[in-house]
């Protein structure tokens, strides 16, 4: 539709999927499939995602299979275990208690490629990383529409990405940028699960007026 405007029931509808998205961890998925249209859709609105350039330099692995996921798994098991050494006492001891993935528990893990391309790229010349952030609002874009059709996604990544690149073979330039874990919940917390479980709390916004 050219030029369309939105009422003000879309407006809050978007404020709202933007409020109540979550973050969900393998003690909040549902066994149960997400239907093809559905994924589809997410799938969709990861391909409107603004890209530098419009380069659109994304791919998405789709998983579905046990034993890819166990490799992934094994491999986020001993990345966390290194993790954990960052912390010290009681922050340690809550760090070990916190659920960080829902790989197996989740119907489909979903890994998202930044590729790079092979030709000069429209604004990408002085900030390279252009095309790795033009990958992560693609997944913004799945995190909220998946939101909407109340399917819920998890983002992990304590993880080694070669060993993710090697379990699913990816082309050696392709950079990992997330691996989601997408299902439908149990429930979708009023707050993230890392302030319920006082790890951090959510700030308030710093806005810098004219200067530093
Ligand atoms: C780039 C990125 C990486 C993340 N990696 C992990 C992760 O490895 N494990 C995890 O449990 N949560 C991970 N999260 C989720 C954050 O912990 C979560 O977004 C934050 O606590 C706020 O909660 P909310 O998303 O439910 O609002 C990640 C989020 C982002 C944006």
């Amino acid at each position: 539709m050219k030029n369309k405007q939105f009422t003000s029931n879309e407006q809050q509808s978007l404020t709202e999927i933007i409020y109540h998205r979550r973050d969900i961890r393998g003690n909040n998925f549902l066994n149960a499939p997400i239907p093809q249209p559905i994924l589809d859709k997410i799938l969709d609105a990861a391909a409107l995602a603004p890209s530098v350039g419009l380069s659109q330099p994304w791919e998405f692995v789709i998983i579905r299979d046990q034993q890819t996921k166990q490799s992934i798994a094994d491999n986020h098991r001993e990345e966390n275990e290194h993790a954990e050494q960052a912390f010290k006492d009681d922050k340690k001891a809550l760090y070990r208690q916190l659920k960080l993935e829902g790989i197996k528990e989740s119907p489909i893990n979903i890994a998202v490629f930044y590729k790079p391309n092979t030709q000069p790229t429209l604004g990408q010349n002085s900030m390279p990383e252009m095309g790795e952030y033009s990958v992560v609002c693609a997944i913004q874009n799945m995190w909220l529409t998946a939101r909407s059709l109340n399917v819920g996604i998890g983002w992990v990544s304590i993880l080694n990405p070669e060993k993710v690149k090697a379990t699913l073979n990816a082309p050696q330039e392709n950079k990992l940028i997330a691996y989601l874990c997408l299902g439908y919940v149990k429930e979708f917390l009023e707050q993230p699960e890392l302030e319920m479980l006082n790890w951090h709390k959510r700030q308030p916004l710093q806005i810098i007026d004219e200067k530093y």
